[in-house]
């Protein structure tokens, strides 16, 4: 917690030293009230000198009113510290886990990542205003009580010998047994999480498997483990809270009555009593506040930890030190394998092994392969999400590692799998492949995509709302939004993974007529299950369990190539094969 303090409060040096001063001003004038008191009780009531009154009674209402404004300011300051630390948090969390690679973000899970960019940042968050609003002053209001309480009467002072170790053996013993319940339910929030993540986004699949009671037990298990815990911290917190209070009360009657010997025998005047009872309200409140500070500090301490877990993890994908930059002139529009081999990190097999192949430039380069084979495992090597564990994967005659990720995004046009739309409107789901792009080519890029038919009917047409995860259109539509997405970017290559699936026959024809029409110079790699979307590519790979067992043309395989010929003669009749 200390390094992630020192780093993100450099900032907020200037308004620390002041949020400093106030508390301290605001401590001082704690500790001088009472022995004002004292001196209106001994030298004012005692001797009936009502001048001395008035006057020390103005002295005690300017300090008071001076420390209101101080703590004031310090709350005030404190907060703006404390909301600004949180922010830097926030962003710097932000912006670490958009250098992650697929794999760290596995690592990790994105429920925890949530988490932690939320309910642990609040913790320390937390800490931080606490600390400065109550916890600086409560160190100076202890020393300085003791002080005040020693030059008030120091025979009664030994009190305190026996009082502040006692509160230091109960906090001590609460404390070896919170941290550890701290740091578990933290991670129970992220469980939490992450099975509400699963429930919201498989809703569909849920109802349909009829598993909403499974999902509900679920969740009911995970809230449950959270309860049990949290129950057991607070119970804890329930017994200490009245010992504290005990020990507290105890002590006042022990001074009552030592006291009252001492001042009926003459050694110490009233005064004295009533300042030494204040003093000690003083010290052992500050305790209390201290005790507060640290049912805080071991949680905010597991928070800051997960925290800084995040902001230690290195990207094991990375642009190099130095990448190889290239001109608009060097857009060969060319993807090679170069035996190519893949291993998830952590499986034990790589999923692909020796994938050797050229997708040309202006050539249609289709990849099929039974489900599993590896082919969207293929396609995301291009755009670096994952690197390849042995060979190299080359765009426009370099290899992708030796480029800056965002130079070979900007060549890349990549329509996923799994189509995903952000929430806004279709006009700027489009306009993230180009912002300046005009709506005319925005039309133009859905006339290709076969979208333009139903925007046209969506009400605002082009503004018309898309809701999150697009989930306000259909499959289909959402596919060829984000086809058209891709054709705004206007990129020199395009990768189409199973782009087509959801389309229905007439319209992944029309769609792929246009996209030859329109992008004859465009390099395409076109992964397919579909045997009549790719039959007229250039090239077809064929893939099969992990491996490249056959190139050629559509004519050439289905004359020579065993695994084409079954993919083929499961779809289509022989007459429709060689049509
Ligand atoms: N993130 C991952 N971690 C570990 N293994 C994975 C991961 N993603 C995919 N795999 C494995 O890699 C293999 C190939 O998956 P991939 O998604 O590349 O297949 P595919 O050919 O695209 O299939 P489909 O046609 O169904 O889309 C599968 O056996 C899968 O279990
Ligand atoms: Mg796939």
């Amino acid at each position: 917690m200390i390094g992630l303090l020192r780093t993100y409060l450099r900032p907020y040096v200037a308004p620390l030293a002041l949020v400093m001063v106030l508390l301290l001003v605001g401590a001082i004038g704690n500790l001088y009230l009472p022995a004002l008191n004292a001196d209106i009780i001994n030298n004012g009531i005692e001797k009936g000198d009502n001048g001395y009154i008035v006057r020390t009674g103005a002295l005690m209402l300017a300090v008071t009113g001076l420390l209101g404004a101080a703590s004031i300011f310090a709350v005030y300051w404190g907060a703006r510290v404390a909301m600004g630390f949180g922010r830097d948090v926030r962003s710097a969390l932000f912006g670490k886990v958009e250098t992650f690679s697929q794999v760290e973000v596995n690592h990790f899970g994105p429920a925890s990542l949530i988490t932690r960019n939320t309910n642990d940042v609040l913790q320390v968050q937390t800490v931080v205003f606490m600390a400065l609003t109550v916890m600086i002053s409560a160190p100076i209001l202890i020393v300085g009580g003791i002080i005040m309480a020693l030059r008030t009467d120091v025979p009664l002072s030994g009190l305190l010998l026996v009082v502040l170790p006692l509160m230091g053996l109960v906090i001590g013993l609460v404390m070896g047994r919170a941290i550890p319940m701290f740091r578990a339910i933290q991670a129970k929030i992220d469980r939490i999480n992450q099975v509400m993540r699963e429930t919201l986004s498989g809703v569909r699949v849920i109802r349909a498997f009829v598993r909403t009671d499974h999902e509900a037990r679920r969740f009911d298990d995970a809230s449950l483990d959270l309860f049990d815990t949290t129950i057991r911290v607070n119970r804890l917190f329930a017994v200490t809270i009245p010992t504290m209070t005990a020990i507290f009360n105890l002590s006042t009657v022990a001074v009552m009555w030592f006291g009252a010997y001492r001042v009926n025998s003459g050694a110490m005047p009233i005064g004295n009593l009533t300042a030494f009872l204040q003093y000690l309200t003083q010290i052992l409140f500050a305790v209390l506040t201290a005790v507060f500070m640290f049912i805080l500090i071991p949680r905010g301490a597991v928070s800051a930890g997960r925290i800084r877990e995040v902001l230690d993890t290195e990207p094991t994908i990375r642009d190099p030190e130095s990448p190889i930059v290239l001109g608009p002139e060097d857009r060969l529009g060319t993807v090679e394998f170069r035996d190519v081999e893949f291993r998830y990190p952590g499986a034990e097999q790589p999923i692909l092994r020796g994938i050797s192949f050229t997708a040309e430039r202006g050539q249609t380069t289709a990849i099929v392969g039974s489900t599993g084979s590896g082919k969207s495992t293929l396609v995301n090597l291009i755009p670096r999400f994952y690197d390849a564990t042995e060979g190299a994967v080359l765009v426009d005659g370099i290899d992708v590692r030796q480029m800056a990720r965002d130079d070979v995004w900007s060549r890349i046009g990549l329509i996923p799998q799994k189509a995903f739309l952000f929430s806004g409107t279709v006009a700027t789901n489009l306009r993230y492949g180009d912002e300046a792009a005009t709506d005319d080519e925005l039309w133009r890029a859905l006339e290709i995509a076969q979208g333009r038919d139903f925007v046209e009917q969506m009400e605002g047409g082009l503004e018309a709302p898309i809701v999150q995860g697009g989930a306000n259109v259909s499959g289909g539509q959402r596919q060829r939004l984000s086809i058209a997405r891709a054709l705004v970017k206007k990129p020199g290559i395009f990768l189409f993974d199973d782009s087509f699936s959801a389309l229905d026959f007439s319209t992944d024809s029309r769609l792929r007529a246009a996209l030859a029409r329109e992008l004859g110079g465009a390099t395409m790699i076109i992964v397919a299950q579909r045997v009549g979307t790719i039959m007229n590519a250039d090239r077809i790979v064929v893939m099969d369990a992990g491996r490249v067992v056959g190139i050629g043309t559509h004519r050439e395989l289905l004359a020579d190539n065993e695994t084409y010929r079954e993919i083929v003669y499961s779809q289509l009749s022989e007459a429709e094969a060689v049509a």
